[in-house]
């Protein structure tokens, strides 16, 4: 599995995004360490608060299935209908949980286009984080 093609993964995942309220689609596709691809999208609520980004989404479906161990995330996004023009970064929360599962050097596959890709690791997005090692140490 290239990046490329985990890009273009995350592409096809964006056209399912549910975003009638910010009008902005998000794609992830999450490569797991058997090779098996789990893909997600941005899920809005009219509430706003319940809303579920596109990465957890993807990990919520991995995880749900048995599924611990990660290789990568692709994340695309862009207004809605559109083609993506600009690379869209992870949020924080997004950060966090990626965080739980995946080591510091865990690469996450940005695009500007969907067909270039520029590999930004965990530990960049996250620098210091907060993790399960820290339970560990009481
Ligand atoms: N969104 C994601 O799906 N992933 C991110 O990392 C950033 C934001 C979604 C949430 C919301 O539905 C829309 O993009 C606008 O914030």
């Amino acid at each position: 599995m290239t990046p490329e093609k985990l890009i273009l993964l995350a592409q096809e995942a964006r056209t399912m995004s549910y975003c009638p309220y910010s009008g902005f689609a998000v794609g992830a596709a999450l490569l797991c360490a058997d090779g098996k691809v789990y893909t997600g999208c941005n899920i809005e609520n009219a509430a706003f608060g319940p809303t579920i980004c596109a990465e957890r989404t993807a990990v919520f479906k991995a995880v749900s299935e048995g599924q611990r161990e990660f290789a990568a995330i692709a994340v695309v996004g862009g207004m809605a209908g559109q083609e993506i023009s600009r690379e869209c970064p992870p949020c924080g929360v997004c950060r966090q949980v990626l965080r739980e599962f995946c080591a510091d050097d865990f690469p996450v596959y940005l695009s500007r286009d969907g067909k270039t890709v520029r590999t930004i690791l965990l530990k960049e997005l996250l620098p210091e984080s907060f993790r399960a090692e820290q339970h560990l140490s009481r």
